[in-house]
């Protein structure tokens, strides 16, 4: 059966490489896996993009309903979106979603705000499971740092953003945890040592 599956994780733990071994191994397992992210390549993710670049300014409260906006995009796109893909027996897995919006908006504005609005709206989808990696915010940094010392750095990628943020998705995870299939998975490892927490959290929840 298709299984919708977020992974989250501050900026710089490793998510992407990550999500792409995951993807591999459930494609051995004879699944069709996809990989979809927020913010999107639709035009609400790309306004979000630049944002987030520090390129157009953007009230924190005006933020957060933006990335509602994209994520319902994201959900109900008739060509990419979250259950069309499901639809057609797909696992689905997302580099981010609503938790990441809890986390890094909801410390900006109201976290019961945030969540309302979504858990209100019929057109986001609850994930079948979340896999959190977690990492010190000062690791965090010194990765992004040295994975790409020329680009630019977003708006939350310093060390007391990325701090506050970390508290957040605990409160966050902390209040849904009786809700949802919430996993936390160190991060801080090799990538094999880390995939391999990946692959057993997921053949605990969605293998059959
Ligand atoms: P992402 O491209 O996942 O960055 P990285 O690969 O470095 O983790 O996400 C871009 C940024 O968007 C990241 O700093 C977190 C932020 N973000 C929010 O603030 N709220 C949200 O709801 C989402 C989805 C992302």
């Amino acid at each position: 059966m298709s299984k919708f599956i977020v992974v989250e994780g501050l900026d710089g733990t490793g998510k992407t490489t990550q999500i792409k071994i995951l993807a591999d191994y459930i494609k051995g397992k004879s699944k069709d896996a996809v990989i979809t992210a927020e913010p999107t390549s639709h035009p609400s993710g790309k306004l979000i993009r630049r944002i987030l670049a520090g390129e157009v300014p953007c009230d924190p409260f005006a933020l957060a309903a933006l990335f509602l906006s994209d994520r319902i995009i994201h959900n109900t796109d008739s060509e990419d979106g979250i259950e069309k893909m499901l639809s057609e027996g797909k696992t689905v897995i997302s580099d981010r979603y609503y938790y990441s919006t809890f986390a890094y908006q909801g410390h900006e504005t109201d976290l019961s705000w945030t969540m309302d609005m979504h858990f209100s709206c019929p057109k986001i989808r609850r994930p079948d499971l979340v896999l959190f990696l977690t990492m010190s915010p000062e690791k965090c940094i010194e990765r992004i740092r040295a994975n790409r010392p020329d680009e630019a750095i977003e708006i939350y990628e310093n060390t007391e953003s990325l701090t506050k943020i970390s508290r957040q998705f605990d409160t966050v995870f902390d209040i849904l945890k009786e809700k949802e299939n919430i996993v936390y998975v160190d991060a801080d490892g090799t990538v094999e040592e880390v995939s391999r927490r990946l692959f057993d959290a997921y053949d605990k929840y969605c293998g059959e």
